[in-house]
């Protein structure tokens, strides 16, 4: 079966988990779980998740095993782009094809919802890690949880806030690049690894293959930011250039940006060969996060 269709059918799989999230019938939770759904639900192409569940199957695990943390990785990555959006960071007022958080539910109710999901991601992976009683789950979860944390996304953010109105060397974008973007794309390839139990060998590629499609992913986000769609991107374009922020594009034009960004995705492809024949799937998100308009 071709690439698209497998990458659906994870997807849905992701989708169908997300949905029964926050459900609640305390009337006191209602506001807050509301405002949590807006944003989860609202779609987004649910990379992260799908590479978890992707990373699982490659090193032979069950899948089943690894659905609490797919969800939870999802719930970070919402979380940090209703904080990302906030008037005191980049102050955007769309995302994934809707009003953000904040426009609808006001800024203090957009800040709770981010903390909700955070901590009820945090709460699946130890639920999950409990349940299984495995060192995989555990250090799944460690994972994570370091890799959403000061020396992974949000130490990433704080020096892309630092960033603004001032051009910053190429080691230090690439510090942002590879914190507050890889590192959240590089966790589940590694906990999904973990959850099914990997070697050394396997994990440590799928470390470098993340390394590698997280700048990719970034780089080509900064390009979409100026020549992209907005319809098909469901966020606001332009929001680089207002908020004065040093990006590949702004460094080294499109054309070479285009050039860097391939070169990443070659040495991503190049990382999973071990597993041979396996690593299709992979081989083509690595070319889809290249290619895409969305
Ligand atoms: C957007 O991530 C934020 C970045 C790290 C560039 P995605 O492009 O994965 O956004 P969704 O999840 O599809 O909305
Ligand atoms: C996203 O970087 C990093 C996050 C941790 C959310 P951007 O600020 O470029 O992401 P978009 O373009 O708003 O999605
Ligand atoms: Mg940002
Ligand atoms: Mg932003
Ligand atoms: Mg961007």
């Amino acid at each position: 079966l071709g690439f698209k269709h497998t990458l659906n059918s994870k997807k849905n799989v992701v989708e169908q988990l997300l949905a029964r999230c926050f459900q609640t019938n305390n009337p006191f939770e209602e506001q807050l779980s509301q405002a949590m759904k807006y944003s989860l639900d609202a779609g987004g192409k649910r990379i992260r998740p799908v590479l978890l569940l992707e990373a699982t199957e490659l090193c032979g695990g069950d899948e089943k095993n690894a659905y609490e943390h797919a969800i939870a990785i999802e719930m970070i990555h919402t979380y940090s782009l209703i904080h990302d959006d906030l008037p005191a960071m980049d102050d955007d007022d769309f995302r994934r094809g809707k009003p953000t958080n904040h426009k609808v539910y006001g800024e203090a109710l957009a800040i709770l919802a981010g903390d909700g999901l955070l901590n009820s991601a945090f709460e699946k992976m130890i639920n999950s890690s409990l349940l299984q009683g495995t060192q995989g789950a555990l250090l799944a979860t460690q994972t994570i949880t370091k890799a959403a944390g000061i020396s992974g996304m949000i130490g990433g953010q704080v020096i892309d806030m630092d960033s603004e109105d001032v051009q910053v060397p190429f080691e230090t974008l690439n510090y942002i690049h590879e914190h507050k973007t890889g590192a959240l794309l590089t966790a589940p390839l590694v906990a999904g690894a973990q959850l099914a139990g990997a070697n050394d060998e396997e994990v440590n590629a799928l470390k470098t293959y993340g390394y590698h499609i997280g700048l990719a992913f970034q780089i080509t986000d900064d390009i979409l930011d100026i020549e992209g769609s907005e319809e098909k991107l469901g966020k606001d374009i332009g929001s680089d250039q207002e908020n004065n922020k040093t990006t590949y594009p702004s460094l080294f034009g499109l054309d070479k940006s285009k050039d860097l960004a391939k070169e990443h995705i070659d040495k991503a492809v190049n990382a999973v060969s071990v597993f041979g024949e396996k690593a299709r799937f992979l081989n083509e998100l690595a070319f889809f996060i290249l290619t895409r308009d969305h």
